[in-house]
């Protein structure tokens, strides 16, 4: 059977069921410690996408009819059109093979068809896929470290005391699944911080968030959809109510055991009062009643971010592993892969 590209809400139950199966066999054999994959409202996280987002899926089935691969791709609408999102996983037996090229070939052609210029995908530094990336060119745009807070290891009584250390002024909010509408436009403009055209110490790059607070409302009303239950700590400064910092993690439903800390921010006339620490102990102690099948909390930070990695470190998270942002031009792409053909 050849390589099949096909929209998301035409996975069939098997689909499903074999993807997972992939990305289970491709994690225990390059990434054995991490949490293994369920087919939990997989249907729905692959569905789901911001309405100028599209994605669509790639399958590759041997003779057999067995999945040996499977790619998506995610090309991106409004701000960020004209660039893409790959990720793609050869089931390991199947590896050496042409499999991972066959597929990258039929990702990019997708790509490029709809306007795509530029592809990047993110690689754990310690698997195979690095050797993959470099051997068809792709550049390394940036390096993020890992760093992983084990839920067994946590130091309770020092999360508590951090949680409960607030500066005068401001008070801390919990919420799930969203932020109140009446803290929406003022999340939003904390947010815009981690942006680079702002020039801000906050800045993340690749950072894909949206900073407007209607987009923020759609992303995270299509977290929910995924089964991605996201959890928020903000920090409010008192007498106005207004977001002064936020800290975002999420949990979906296909790796419940594992949790994924993204954005944390603090408005620049807000920071060195502490309260970036203070949310993210606060966050914690809320999950702990919240998801309480969690094993971990994964981050990600830059080596020059001192000021995050020293809180990080406060809260017990630790540096495992490096992940690099990778980046091809499509065309070029293209163009090396028919001088392969
Ligand atoms: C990356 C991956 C998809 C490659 O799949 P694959 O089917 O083995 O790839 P191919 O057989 O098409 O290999 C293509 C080229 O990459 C090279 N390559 C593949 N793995 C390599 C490695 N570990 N080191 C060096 N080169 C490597 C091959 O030698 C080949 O080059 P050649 O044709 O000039 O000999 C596969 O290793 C994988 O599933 N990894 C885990 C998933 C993952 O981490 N994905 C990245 C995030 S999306």
């Amino acid at each position: 059977m050849p390589l099949k590209q096909l929209a998301p809400g035409e996975m069939t139950a098997d689909d499903l069921r074999d993807w997972c199966s992939v990305l289970n066999d491709m994690t225990a054999a390059d990434m054995p410690a991490e949490p293994r994959w369920r087919t939990d409202r997989l249907r729905d996280y692959l569905l789901g996408s911001l309405p100028d987002d599209r994605r669509y899926l790639f399958l590759d089935r041997d003779g057999d009819g067995d999945l040996v691969g499977h790619a998506s791709l995610i090309l991106f609408g409004g701000e960020q059109a004209g660039t893409g999102v790959v990720e793609m996983s050869t089931r390991p037996s199947a590896r050496g093979k042409g499999v991972g090229t066959r597929l990258l070939r039929a990702v990019a052609e997708c790509a490029q068809a709809n306007g795509c210029r530029t592809l990047s995908v993110e690689v754990i530094a310690t698997t195979p896929a690095v050797g993959f990336y470099d051997r068809h060119g792709f550049a390394r745009a940036v390096v993020e470290q890992r760093h992983l807070l084990r839920w067994a290891e946590i130091d309770w009584e020092k999360i508590e005391h951090a949680a409960g250390r607030l500066a005068a002024g401001y008070r801390l909010e919990y919420h799930a699944g969203g932020v109140p509408d009446r803290l929406l436009d003022s999340y939003a403009e904390v947010k815009a911080n981690l942006r680079s055209s702002t020039g801000d110490v906050a800045f993340v790059p690749e950072w894909r968030g949206s900073a407007y607070a209607p987009a923020l409302r759609d992303s995270f009303a299509v977290l929910a959809e995924r089964g991605m239950r996201s959890h928020i700590a903000v920090a409010v400064a008192e007498p106005y109510g207004q977001v002064v910092g936020l800290t975002e993690l999420v949990v979906s439903a296909q790796r419940p055991t594992r949790a994924d800390q993204y954005d944390t921010v603090v408005a620049p006339g807000h920071r060195s009062y502490g309260l970036a620490m203070s949310m993210k102990a606060r966050l914690l102690t809320e999950l702990r009643r919240a998801e309480p099948q969690l094993v971990d909390v994964q981050t990600w930070t830059l080596e020059t971010a001192d000021d995050v990695r020293w809180i990080n470190a406060e809260l017990g998270f630790a540096h495992d592993v490096d992940w690099y942002d990778y980046e091809a031009d499509v065309d070029k792409l293209l163009e090396r892969l028919a001088r392969r053909a």
